[in-house]
């Protein structure tokens, strides 16, 4: 099968799967920096352990392995625009008009999300033109128990808005 019909095929059938959207965040140049990532999941619970999935060229890439260290924020059914600001690599700086406090290792912890995942890295390996991240779970904390946005058929999604 032609590669270019292979991924088209492949693309259709992924957005037929809903995923949440996370805010990966870290230092870079020890100033605040993030991308929107769905490619987040757990791997284990003991011991903690959760990945994601970035591309090498992406400077949420350069964040993650200067410090080592990052944070998953899970972001809720009202921040679409904070998931559409992380995903523009255009903005200079990604943390305008965005909300945070840090963590107790001085990463960014995005206001109003659901909750957050801390990480140390434990293993970075480059798959085609991305890295698979694992990060051990240094801490993590539910911030509020309301529901969580989605990403379904290339829209962001409140579950009331899934047809
Ligand atoms: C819903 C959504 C999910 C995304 N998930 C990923 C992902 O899992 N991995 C990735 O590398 N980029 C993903 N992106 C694209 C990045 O958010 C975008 O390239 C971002 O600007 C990160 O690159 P930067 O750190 O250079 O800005 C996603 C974008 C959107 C809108």
């Amino acid at each position: 099968m032609p590669e270019e019909v292979q991924s088209n095929g492949l693309r259709e059938i992924l957005r037929r799967y809903p995923t949440g959207v996370t805010v990966v965040t870290a230092l870079l140049d020890g100033k605040p920096w993030g991308g929107t990532m769905n490619s987040f999941t757990s791997v284990s619970l003991d011991p903690p352990i959760v990945a994601i999935f970035v591309m090498e060229k992406s400077r949420t890439t350069t964040a993650i392995n200067q410090t080592g260290r990052f944070v998953v924020n899970i972001l809720k059914f009202d921040q679409e625009k904070e998931a559409r600001q992380f995903a523009t690599d255009s903005i200079q700086d990604k943390f305008q008009d965005i909300q945070y406090r840090e963590s107790s290792n001085g990463i960014p912890v995005i206001d109003g999300s659901l909750g957050y995942i801390e990480c140390d890295l434990l293993e970075a390996r480059k798959i085609a033109d991305h890295i698979m991240f694992l990060g051990s779970v240094s801490n993590s904390e539910v911030t509020r128990d309301e529901e969580a946005l989605l990403f379904y058929r290339r829209a962001f999604r409140s579950f009331s808005e899934i047809p």
